[in-house]
């Protein structure tokens, strides 16, 4: 791919395939992406993209998540992920299992929580969380999220739209779920990947 003619999407894939190339500690890799990772969420053509995404959809207790890219090599994946403005009830507290993710906010404002894990996690179906962080993100604002962190995306009555990008496509595997009022832990699959174009083929 020339890269003078490269879209958003192939330059970040470009960026990504030659960082992992020379980086194989995951920790490292993950914090390294960001900056790359930036300059995708600030794209406008990404952005004026994103107005045209469909909604994602909830059903059958499971997210969904569109699906850009899954790399050949690495297998890193790339989602996008709308909410409508009507998106409301409880938070849907949980980890993603072994995944790293960065997620990345590309239009509107959500709120994000992360919680600690107070028990030893010995005990089948039982958990107990503390949320520790509660903040308000918007456009361009980059959080890691590292495996098995707690955390959730809470939306606050406006469209929000975010770019995902993981270290494997999700959805085949189990991923950790909390209801802290019951201290209830359980496991059920990660969001439905619906193939789908970021941005629009060129004319
Ligand atoms: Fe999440």
């Amino acid at each position: 791919m020339d890269a003078r003619t490269e879209n958003a999407l192939q330059r970040f894939v470009r960026k990504t395939r030659a960082l992992f190339a020379s980086e194989a500690d995951p920790e490292r890799r993950w914090t390294a992406l960001s900056p790359a990772f930036a300059e995708l969420l600030a794209d406008p053509a990404v952005i004026e993209a994103s107005r045209s995404w469909p909604d994602c959809m909830p059903s059958d207790g499971r997210a969904e998540n569109l699906l850009f890219y899954v790399d050949p090599d690495y297998g890193f994946a790339i989602n996008g992920l709308t909410k409508a403005t009507d998106q409301s009830g409880a938070p849907r507290i949980h980890h993603h299992a072994h995944l790293y993710t960065l997620y990345g906010v590309l239009d509107g404002h959500e709120r994000m929580e992360r919680y600690e894990r107070l028990d030893d996690g010995t005990r089948a179906g039982y958990a107990e969380i503390r949320r520790t962080v509660d903040s308000t993100v918007g456009p361009g604002e980059i959080d890691l999220v590292r495996p098995y962190e707690v955390h959730a995306e809470v939306t606050v009555g406006e469209r929000t739209v975010a770019v995902i990008v993981r270290s494997e496509k999700a959805g085949s595997f189990n991923q950790g779920r909390f209801l802290p009022d019951e201290k209830r832990y359980y496991e059920s699959l990660g969001p439905k990947q619906t193939p789908c174009e970021m941005l629009p083929a060129r004319a």
